[in-house]
């Protein structure tokens, strides 16, 4: 039986948002745009999420921008803002860790027109405020600094990026992909104008996502056509995907939440525990405790993360690096992190869910240890 432990990557769908998705998908299926009782009853099921995820990010219903992405999310956020307030200034800041879905996009823009500073990040992983604070011009528009990295699990100090952003009139999203779901966030207390959420990163299938966007902030759609969600994404909504996103924020909310920190953290820095018992010298990559309570990356120094994994094919994780035309090429975010190219090379990014047990916590270290014992035997 393999052993799950690539949560960043997606998480399997919780067996309450598969029903209530496989109930809609069986149901009437009315146009929830539609003035009869099949559409409203499609619109009250979508109203309804909206509430769920408002309630999870602490924000009101009206503010939720239903995606299919997080990927899309991060591309309204950023080329929605941009174009929404070109006349207002053309200079953009992220950071140098963000996922590809922030930093295409701030690609994009920069070939459009738009100048773009990318901040460094610490030895740990994290954007440092006052590194933020000296990129902002008078011509900033947006600053998009992830709320938590996807290989590390490190978590940005939000708060007060985005209080120096609002001093200084700029606009603050935070790609909250990864953390949603698994750590609290309200987004109203934080200060935050715009947050991304990807439903397959926290119980709800692939293809579904959310954008929070605060009240009386511009957003020019992506996608224009009719006025689905609030004339900010047009397209008729996918009823059943997005009830299964309120349902995933429900859960969240009602259970998943403090699951993350009372049962997946310990876990979590079981498995850590039991690795560096069997290996004294792995090295920890990211901050030590500003992390996800469901992430560990960690390097075993002189080894391939790739090689190790495909010694232990029952450990389903990601590692540190990519692998092109036969050519391992190390992350650029453990790059950016100031780590050699050989430790990010050795990384394994180790990610627990809902679902993850004590039991395989120890077969996860049994086989990687033993995976690091042949590969120095041999
Ligand atoms: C931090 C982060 N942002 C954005 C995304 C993109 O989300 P999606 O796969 O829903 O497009 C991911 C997914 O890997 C992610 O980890």
């Amino acid at each position: 039986m393999s052993i799950y432990l690539d949560n960043n990557a997606t998480t399997p769908v919780h067996p309450r948002v598969a029903e209530v998705i496989e109930r809609h998908l069986r149901g009437a299926g009315g146009n929830p745009s539609s003035d009869h009782p099949a559409g409203r009853e499609a619109a009250a099921a979508v109203a309804r999420a909206r509430g769920q995820v408002a309630v999870l990010l602490g924000c009101d219903a009206t503010e939720i921008v239903f995606t299919g992405s997080g990927s899309e999310g991060n591309n309204l956020a950023l080329k929605g803002i941009a174009y929404a307030y070109r006349d207002r200034g053309r200079h953009l800041v992220i950071s140098a860790t963000e996922h590809p879905a922030v930093v295409a996009p701030a690609r994009f823009l920069e070939r459009e027109g738009w100048e773009l500073t990318v901040v460094p990040v610490g030895p740990d992983g994290r954007v440092r405020p006052g590194d933020v604070a000296r990129a902002l011009r008078p011509d900033t528009v947006l600053v998009s600094i992830m709320h938590s990295n996807n290989e590390t699990g490190v978590m940005n100090p939000v708060v007060p990026i985005a209080a120096l952003c609002r001093e200084r009139g700029v606009l603050f999203h935070t790609d909250g992909a990864q953390s949603a779901g698994k750590v609290p966030i309200h987004v109203r207390d934080d200060g935050i104008d715009l947050l991304t959420v990807a439903g397959h990163k926290m119980g709800a299938p692939k293809g579904v996502g959310a954008l929070f966007v605060r009240g009386g902030v511009k957003l020019e759609p992506l996608i224009h056509g009719a006025g689905h969600e609030g004339g900010r994404r047009a397209g008729t909504e996918n009823v059943p995907y997005v009830a299964g996103l309120g349902e995933a924020a429900a859960l969240a909310r009602e259970e998943g939440l403090a699951a993350f920190a009372t049962r997946v953290r310990p876990l979590r820095d079981r498995l850590h525990g039991l690795l560096t018992a069997g290996i004294p010298d792995l090295e920890l990559n990211g901050h030590p405790t500003d992390r996800l309570p469901n992430t560990l990356n960690v390097s075993v120094p002189g080894a391939l993360g790739r090689e190790l994994l495909a010694a232990c094919p029952e450990v389903e994780a990601s590692t540190g690096s990519a692998c092109h035309e036969g050519e391992d090429s190390p992350s650029g975010v453990l790059v950016a992190m100031g780590l050699l190219p050989e430790r990010a090379l050795g990384a394994l990014r180790l990610t627990l869910g809902l679902s993850t047990s004590e039991c395989d916590v120890e077969r996860a270290a049994a086989a990687l240890l033993e995976a690091v014992d042949s590969r120095f035997a041999g």
